[in-house]
């Protein structure tokens, strides 16, 4: 099928950031009125992109959600073709699509597209042994009520390891406990949306997951450029919102590090503003070639709401995170917390507080960063190997590497084919509102070497026949 006459597509009035879902829920509505039949080739997404006057990443992310749901296949030969029609009701109200990692498990497949820490490699002995302590100790405490902030115990020993790995300078009382970064997030877009602050700036290429869930609750989202010093403070000066998500540290998924006049800047935008920034601090932990950069936080934080998680070290699968957002927003996000449902598990909440109290944390996170330190460096030796037009962009950290491709490659393509190779890799442009150079992410925590080099073998393989 050429053309999109059978979507009756426009874009006018759609704004930028809204601009995905909006293209998901046309298909998906035509779909559901049998304008388009089963079996059906989807226009190609540069063909689709240029008829709409949209980036072509706002096609690839769409078809990816749509892909998720069931409704589009990706072919062999690459296309993509209607594979089902949504079930009438419920589809559009029901919840957002699940999370990516998720939804997109295939067992067969080897996959280097989620940002999994080794969790082969999770503390089991030394977790139990704190859950023991806990059950045995704390009195029926553990299976009971903790404020909805989080249980005590993990906010003091929080509050310390903040101000040691981070820089973070965080009373218990100003620290609350979240489900993940995620949770973070949903509970400060409520808040801001509440007041009133309905849009929020997010970095472009940015984290995908991130924008769904900020996507689902605000009103709208600003794409933001970043370039090798980071956000392009001057760009989110120009677009008029009043809060930015960002990830100063180690930027998902180019890999900088907001540089040091860029922080400056952001904070004398946020404090002419009246701004606010949300830090994602989601992987500091790992910086393998000095100490990682302090967090912003430190700077200013009465403009800065840091946030991050467990999820990298020692795996999303817990859902604790934290939060230390400023004074004049604390109380309601509490509020909103105690609203949604009490608080997170108060048992993993105490187990984490006794790993932290013990050392045992800092100790999984020596063996993690040497671990993964091998797997990076192994992945970075294939790509030379196997890849050697392309450019491994950012610093040594994290557990992902963003891997630039040469201009001519069409990187939906390219994992639309690894995908039919049994590899799951992420395209660059999927993460993008505006176009950009291709590339993959590639995602080294849970596989050996040796599986690392392979799939990035396959990978090579494929760039050359392109
Ligand atoms: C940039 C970024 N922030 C945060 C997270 C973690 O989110 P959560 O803590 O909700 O698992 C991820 C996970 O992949 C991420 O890529």
């Amino acid at each position: 099928m050429s053309g999109t006459n059978f979507l009756q597509l426009h874009t006018r009035d759609v704004p930028r950031g809204r601009r995905v879902a909006w293209l998901v829920s046309q298909v998906r509505t035509a779909l559901r009125e049998g304008r388009v039949e089963t079996g059906t080739r989807m226009p190609p997404t540069r063909a689709l992109a240029e008829e709409l006057g949209v980036a072509r990443g706002t096609v690839v992310e769409a078809y990816r959600r749509l892909t998720e749901e069931g409704l589009l296949t990706a072919n062999r030969g690459g296309g993509t073709v209607v594979s089902a029609s949504p079930a009438p009701a419920a589809t559009t109200t029901g919840p957002i699509s699940p999370n990516p990692g998720e939804a997109g498990a295939e067992p067969d497949l080897l996959d280097i597209s989620t940002g999994t820490p080794d969790l082969s490699a999770f503390p089991r002995a030394a977790w139990l042994r704190a859950e023991n302590t806990v059950l045995s100790g704390s009195g029926g405490r553990a299976l009971s009520y903790a404020p909805a902030q989080g249980s005590y115990e993990l906010r003091t020993e929080l509050s310390s390891w903040l101000a040691r790995s981070r820089g973070v300078l965080a009373s218990p009382e100003r620290i609350i406990v979240t489900g993940g970064v995620t949770g973070a997030l949903s509970l400060l877009a409520r808040v801001l949306l509440d007041r009133g602050l309905g849009t929020v700036a997010v970095e472009d290429p940015g984290a995908e997951g991130n924008r769904r869930i900020l996507d689902h609750w605000m009103a709208g989202l600003v794409p933001v450029p970043v370039d090798r010093e980071g956000l392009v403070v001057a760009e989110l000066a120009a677009t008029g919102t009043a809060t930015v998500l960002t990830t100063p540290a180690h930027q998902f998924p180019t890999g900088v590090v907001l540089s040091p006049a860029r922080r400056r800047a952001l904070l004398a935008w946020a404090r002419e503003r009246n701004g606010l920034v949300i830090e994602d601090d989601y992987d500091s932990e790992y910086r393998y070639d000095r100490r990682p950069v302090r967090a912003l936080h430190g700077m200013d934080p009465e403009r800065v709401a840091h946030v991050s998680s467990l999820s990298k070290t020692l795996g999303p699968g817990l859902r604790i995170g934290w939060l230390v957002a400023p004074a004049h927003l604390h109380e309601d996000l509490v509020r909103a917390r105690w609203a949604t449902d009490l608080g997170s598990p108060v048992l993993p909440q105490l187990a984490l507080a006794e790993l932290l109290r013990s050392g045992a944390l800092e100790r999984h996170l020596r063996t993690m960063r040497t671990r993964h330190r091998r797997r990076r460096d192994a992945a970075v030796r294939a790509v030379a190997e196997h890849l050697p037009d392309a450019v491994v962009e950012g610093v040594a950290a994290g557990i992902h590497l963003l891997v630039l491709l040469p201009g001519h490659v069409d990187d939906a393509e390219l994992a639309a084919r690894a995908r039919h190779e049994g590899i799951r890799v992420e395209p660059l442009s999927s993460m993008r509102a505006a176009p950009g150079p291709p590339g993959v992410v590639v995602s080294y925590g849970t596989h050996p070497p040796a599986r690392l080099a392979s799939a990035i073998a396959v990978l090579g393989g494929l760039v050359k026949r392109s």
